[in-house]
This record gives C-alpha cells, structure tokens and sequence, in this order.
C-alpha cells in the first residue's frame, strides 16, 4: 500500500495535464454522479486517466487502449510486476548516474540500451524498464520509432535524471488494479462500453502545418481519414447513446479557412478552449494555441463543475 497518487510515469507528446480544468466543465454529472466506466482509447501517459482515478470515488472501472504495444505492455507489467521493474529500474538508474559528468560513457550507455530495446529479445519486464528509461533520457522525452518500429530518438541533456520514481510506480500500480488494459485500434474499446459509460479520446493532433507534424508516436500514421474513421466512430457511440469528449488540434486557428474538423462534428458541440503546448524543442514557439474540445452532450448546462 502507498499513500501517494499516482499520476503519470511517462512523459508523453501531447500530455493533457495542461487541459484538466477545460475537460473538467465538459464533464456530465448525469454519468459522473453514479457508477460509471471510464474508457481512454488512445491512453498514451494517461494524464486524463490518473485524474479521474483519483478524483472520481464512482468511478467503477476504466479501460485504457494505445496502438503502441510497447507502451501498454509498460502498463501492463506496473499493474502485474512493480517490484520486479523497480528493481530494474533501480539497477539502470544507479549505472546511468555512476557516469554523470562524462559524456561519452553516458553516450555510449544510452545508445547501447537504445540497440537493447530495438532488439525487443528482453522479458516484458526487462523491455517496460528500458522504455522508461529511455523515455527518462531521450531528448524532451520524445517517443518515435522508424518504420521497423525501432526507437531512434538521440539521447537527452539531463543531468541525474530520475528513472526510478519507486514511489510512484507502486502508486500507480495500485490505481491500475480496476482498469482493463488493451493494445490495439482505438476501435476495439467498444466493446467495453457499459450502460454508464464515459469515453475521452486525445488522438494523434492534426498536425498544425508539416513541420509540427508530431503523430509518429507508432509506426503507423494518423492521417486525414484516420480522423475521419474517428468520427464515424464517434457518431456511432452516437447513436448508441453512450457519450464522448475528444480534443484535437485547432486547424482554424491557424487557418482560418481551415473547416476540417468543423466540418467533420458540424452535428456536434464543438468548442475552443486555450492551451500550451510544450512539444517544441524551441521554447520560443511553445506559446498559446487553442485546442478544440468536441462533446455529444447537447445541453450546455450539463457542463457544471464535477467534484
Ligand atoms: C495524443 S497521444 C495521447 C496523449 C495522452 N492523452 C496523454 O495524456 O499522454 C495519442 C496516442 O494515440 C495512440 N494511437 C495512434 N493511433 C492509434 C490507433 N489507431 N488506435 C489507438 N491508439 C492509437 C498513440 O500511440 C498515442 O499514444
């Protein structure tokens, strides 16, 4: 047992700690008053996700999913394994450490467990602690992979970065005990909806213009009709009466022209909330920027504070 809460063991492109307070008053009391599940199909460090465990006593069960198989078997070894990965992670952390102050060995380190990871032959166990080790000292904490599905992002500045949050691993182990947890298509979630059930989708963003194309989180691409087959999902929740939030990125903000997405939940509410995001390396772009938040609630009064 732990006392701490637990809160996001990754750091993750697009995290949405920033946007807490915005999905907060698009939260429906008619489905967060009574026992609810909460299902995140696109979980990625789960930020939304550990808010609500910790601040939703009805909430009964949630059901994560990602397409990145690495990441969920991550999650799946915290709920199962937590001592035998902090015991990894103690191990990675003490050698990384021991070289501070001479970079070519902690190059060298780096890059051959960089080459270990790619070559996927280690337990789960062994993999989930090199993913959070590389996540812990990659540059900005960037996940990207080649076509191969080889992580290829060059090693970090940190100095004595933390790998090992003991504490924190045991926290979130315990909050993962009542969640179901998936590797797949975003999909396949569906099949998990109960009577009261509460969907958060954060898809890959469309990308802002080409160059701040960020959605290589797995090797396979979130495009235009990626979006689109999202939507068609979304409407067929829709139909089926279970109710969804989704955030994505403001093209018309940047373009003015740009209907894309409002075009596509034209029969939704659709609103615009302020941002930072902070995926630029370049802390000179990293400004405001508007995000859209999308919800199949109809009636804005349901949007009332929830805890
Ligand atoms: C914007 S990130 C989610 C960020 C997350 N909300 C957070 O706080 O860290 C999008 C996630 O979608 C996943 N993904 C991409 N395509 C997918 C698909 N077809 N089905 C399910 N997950 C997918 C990516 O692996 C990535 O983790």
């Amino acid at each position: 047992m732990t006392d701490r809460i637990a809160k996001p063991f990754l750091k993750w492109a697009g995290g949405k700690t920033q946007l807490i307070n915005d999905i907060e008053r698009f939260l429906p009391t008619k489905i967060t008053k009574r026992k609810f599940t909460y299902i995140e199909p696109f979980v990625g460090s789960g930020a939304i996700l550990f808010w609500m465990l910790n601040n939703f006593p009805n909430l009964k069960k949630a059901v994560i999913n990602d397409i990145n198989k690495d990441l969920i078997n991550t999650y799946k070894i915290i709920a199962s394994n937590p001592n035998e990965l902090i015991s990894i992670l103690q191990i990675l952390q003490k050698e990384y450490h021991s070289l501070e102050g001479n970079e070519d060995n902690k190059k060298e380190y780096y890059y051959q467990k960089r080459a270990l990871y790619n070559a996927r032959k280690e337990e789960q166990s062994g993999l989930a602690a090199l993913f959070i080790f590389l996540n812990r000292t990659c540059f900005n904490g960037l996940y990207r992979v080649n076509r191969k599905n080889e992580f290829n992002v060059p090693m970090g500045s940190y100095k004595n970065p933390t790998i090992c949050d003991k504490e924190n691993i045991l926290a979130v182990s315990e909050a993962l005990q009542k969640v179901e947890i998936l590797c797949g298509d975003f999909e396949k979630t569906l099949d998990f909806a109960e009577n009261n059930s509460l969907f958060y989708f954060d898809p890959p963003y469309k990308p802002l213009s080409e160059t701040s194309s960020f959605n290589s989180y797995s090797k396979d691409e979130f495009n235009d009709s990626e979006q689109i087959r999202l939507r068609d999902f979304c409407n067929k929740l829709d139909l089926l009466n279970h109710t969804w939030i989704l955030s994505n990125s403001d093209v018309k903000g940047k373009d003015e022209n740009d209907n894309f997405f409002d075009d596509l939940y034209s029969d939704f509410n659709i609103q615009r909330v302020e941002a930072k995001r902070n995926i630029n390396a370049n802390s000179e772009k990293r400004g405001k920027l508007t995000e859209l938040l999308i919800t199949n609630q109809v009636n804005n009064k349901e949007y009332v504070r929830a805890i």
